[in-house]
């Protein structure tokens, strides 16, 4: 398998008394769990450029802009044709945007915009250990770095998403952002990051208040955590639990209103409780793109109410919570 993680272990000595359960994690659930496209992924990584030595000295790049890009170093030349063949193999490209080696890759999400619903509420990032849940491909990883963040670690078990984490970091001077492709389930009660953020997890998961528990467990005592989920207009005693799908997706299990969300996060022993931002998700900000093929959230709505999704409960729409661990 081409991926390791030495580069973390060596990286983070802060986490020094969790590497063995750490270790043992990623042993059973990627060592020993390949996945069926890993050879044809792996291919793909050797085939793609590198620039991760210390040959290059690597100035062009800026993670901190809505599109993060990544450029050439001086003095080398690069197919780009064949290097968009390459990076197309890891379609889909849900978070961005990006621009790679000059070549835009337009995802399916502004992942930017939810940024900039979240950043103005948090606590500044600098030199916070930083701990992102559900990270996807890392894309808010990058952005919590240029803000300063000493340690981005960001966890997902979709494969894909790490093999294009991957891709990026290969072309990046050495950094402090890793991601890890393992559930919060798997991870140790570290009890030391600073912020803890989960974004779009916690309608995946069938059992919600486990989940925000469980989130506790990763901050130090005073630490901040910043949930953004799915929600649905209604009073405090409002939740939908979907009958079979939400807007065509099948993992989809739990979805309150505001109210009803800020009483679970009380219950779950969260001080501090704010709410920050509530937002409708526009068909501008989730859509197909030339990079992620598939039906987008256009097809999930009804097409004679676009306030309704297909299945007719309220279209998508997102609240971000911002709290602190007593
Ligand atoms: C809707 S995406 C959100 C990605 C990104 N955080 C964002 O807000 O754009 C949900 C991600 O959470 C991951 N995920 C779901 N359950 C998880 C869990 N228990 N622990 C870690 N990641 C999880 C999925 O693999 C998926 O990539």
């Amino acid at each position: 398998m081409a991926i390791d993680f030495q580069r973390f272990f060596d990286c983070t000595s802060e986490l020094h008394a969790f590497h063995a359960d750490l270790s043992a994690a990623l042993h059973a659930e990627y060592t020993a769990k390949p996945h069926g496209t890993d050879s044809h992924w792996d291919e793909t990584l050797a085939q793609l450029p590198r620039f991760d030595s210390p040959n290059f000295k690597l100035t062009n790049y800026d993670l901190g802009s809505d599109r993060i890009r990544i450029g050439v170093p001086d003095g080398v030349d690069i197919d780009r044709d064949r290097t968009k063949h390459l990076l197309r193999n890891f379609m889909p490209w849900r978070k961005g945007p990006w621009e790679v080696l000059g070549i835009a890759i337009d995802t399916e999400w502004h992942s930017d915009w939810k940024w900039h619903r979240i950043c103005p509420h948090i606590s500044p990032l600098n030199d916070r250990r930083v701990l992102d849940i559900g990270t996807g491909n890392g894309y808010f990883l990058y952005r919590m770095l240029a803000l300063g963040a000493s340690l981005a670690l960001g966890i997902d078990p979709t494969r894909l998403f790490l093999y294009q984490f991957q891709a990026l970091q290969n072309l990046l001077p050495a950094n402090n952002a890793h991601l890890l492709p393992l559930r919060s389930e798997h991870l140790p009660r570290f009890e030391l990051f600073d912020t803890v953020f989960s974004l779009g997890v916690l309608y995946h998961q069938r059992s919600p208040l486990d989940h925000l528990t469980e989130l506790l467990n990763f901050a130090r005592t005073g630490g901040e955590l910043v949930i953004e989920t799915l929600v649905v207009p209604g009073n405090e005693d409002t939740i939908l639990v979907p009958q079979d799908r939400y807007a065509k997706m099948a993992n989809v299990w739990f979805l309150p209103s505001t109210g009803a969300l800020h009483n679970l996060l009380h219950r779950a022993g969260y001080v501090n409780i704010r709410l920050v931002d509530v937002n409708q998700t526009s068909v501008k900000e989730q859509r197909a793109t030339e990079w992620m093929g598939f039906q987008s959230l256009q097809d999930f709505l009804d097409p004679a109410d676009s306030q309704l999704t297909v299945e007719g409960y309220p279209a998508p729409r997102r609240a971000v919570f911002i709290a602190n661990k007593a």
